[in-house]
């Protein structure tokens, strides 16, 4: 029997791996400056943690969200995404009480009952910030600059910054109202979807990708307008503070998020290179999520990166370094191969990675190994030329060969680093 991983989800194994561990180490090297730190939460959450702050009405927990009751009877769900559970563990362990700001950092998978498509998997992973205790609009225009940066940084440059505010509840209860007064008018044209997210969450409609709602939904007012004067002053600061820096941006007043919690400034950072799933990494600011969890009315912001999404992008653009081996040892003889595992031993420790073959096998068919492995350096070492004190080498780069005093360990590494 072959088994197959469950739909949805992948394997991520060497060349790729390369390229995501040089992201992960990036990403911390660059969030560490900006002083995040590293924060683990846990895979699961009680049910509750992911309904309250993403809402009962959103697709994620409707529709996406893995969950199951343990065997005491609890309600348990895989995380969907990292910001409830930050909130969580910031609340339950009174983390306000720490001087503010207090900014952490998360990688990890994801999980979202979603349709698989490109972009778009059921185990996805994440690397989220979360920066809480701050409410100036310039922490918004900082951790969107830390995600250009970012970006920069690993080379991703065809990458674009939309900006909305969706206010705060004052304003967005006014601007709910007329939104359905406009879409009143034409309801019919809109997608069944959107027909019940007008009884429901009547925002989510400016944001749907049907084509007949794009239409229909041209005439609808703009949140912009709509917005109290604290967070228009917000919003305009912010977008001050982006030209300050420099950061190229676009005003998307269509954009609302799929998650409930967000209040005033949102973004997401898109590129028209990933088909329908555009948004490599997205986030905002959820000012009231702390207090809803129980906490003292904190501001907060973050975003995530979409793991996924990022590596696509940048396969197109990088050379995938491989970590090849820099020595294989060949052996011919029993006690030729247990010197050469001892000396694959004193090699390794002293930083290369070596590879040697064990248990017989003619010398050619070891050299065809140490080029299938990429190896770039073979030593040969066989009873007569340990006898002689002499062992031949070849650099198979840069096809030369050659011969070595065995016993010269310096004269070894030497011949192999400079190689
Ligand atoms: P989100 O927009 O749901 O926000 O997800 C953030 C990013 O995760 C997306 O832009 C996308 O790149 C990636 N993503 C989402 N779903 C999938 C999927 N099924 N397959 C592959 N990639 C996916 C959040 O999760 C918020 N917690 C972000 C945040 C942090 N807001 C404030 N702090």
């Amino acid at each position: 029997m072959r088994y197959r991983a469950p739909k949805g989800v992948h394997d991520i194994f060497s060349p790729d791996i390369h390229i995501w561990q040089r992201i992960e180490l990036s990403a911390q090297e660059l969030f560490k400056v900006y002083g995040y730190t590293e924060i683990r939460t846990p895979i699961i959450e009680y049910t509750e943690v992911f309904t309250r702050s993403i809402g009962e009405d959103t697709d994620i927990v409707e529709k996406e969200m893995y969950t199951f009751y343990d065997k005491a009877g609890r309600s348990i769900s895989l995380r969907p995404e990292g910001t409830a559970s930050v909130v969580r563990c910031y609340v339950e362990h009174s983390l306000y009480t720490l001087p503010s700001p207090q900014k952490f950092f998360y990688m990890g998978p994801m999980f979202r009952y979603e349709r698989p498509q490109k972009g778009r998997f059921r185990q996805f992973y994440q690397i989220g910030v979360e920066a809480f205790g701050e409410s100036h609009p310039a922490i918004d225009a900082e951790i969107i600059s830390m995600l250009y940066n970012f970006l920069k940084k690993i080379n991703l440059n065809d990458v674009n910054f939309e900006l909305n505010s969706i206010g705060c509840q004052k304003c967005r209860t006014i601007y709910r109202e007329t939104l359905l007064s406009s879409f009143m008018k034409n309801l019919d044209n809109f997608c069944p979807d959107c027909q019940r997210r007008y009884h429901l969450n009547p925002l989510r409609i400016l944001d749907c990708k049907v084509d007949r709602c794009i239409e229909a939904r041209q005439e609808a007012p703009s949140i912009i307008d709509f917005l109290c004067e604290d967070c228009k002053k917000h919003h305009e600061e912010v977008i001050e503070r982006l030209s300050y820096l420099q950061i190229p941006y676009v005003i998307n007043p269509n954009l609302v998020r799929g998650l409930d919690y967000y209040t005033k400034t949102v973004f997401e950072a898109t590129t028209s290179n990933l088909g329908a799933q555009r948004a490599v990494a997205a986030g905002g600011r959820y000012d009231r999520l702390v207090e809803e969890f129980g906490g003292p009315p904190t501001p907060a912001i973050g975003f995530a990166i979409g793991m996924e999404r990022l590596i696509t992008l940048l396969k197109e653009v990088l050379d995938i370094t491989i970590n090849l081996p820099d020595l294989y040892i060949a052996t011919i003889g029993e006690k030729s191969e247990k010197e050469g595992f001892q000396l694959a031993e004193i090699l390794r420790e002293k930083g290369l990675r070596v590879e040697i073959h064990y248990g017989g096998g003619s010398l050619r068919s070891q050299l065809r190994r140490a080029d299938r492995l990429g190896a770039r350096f073979v030593l040969i070492l066989g009873e007569d030329e340990l006898k002689t004190g002499m062992i031949k080498w070849k650099d198979l780069n840069k096809k030369q060969q050659g011969e070595i005093e065995y016993g010269n360990l310096p004269l070894i590494l030497n011949l192999i680093k400079e190689g």
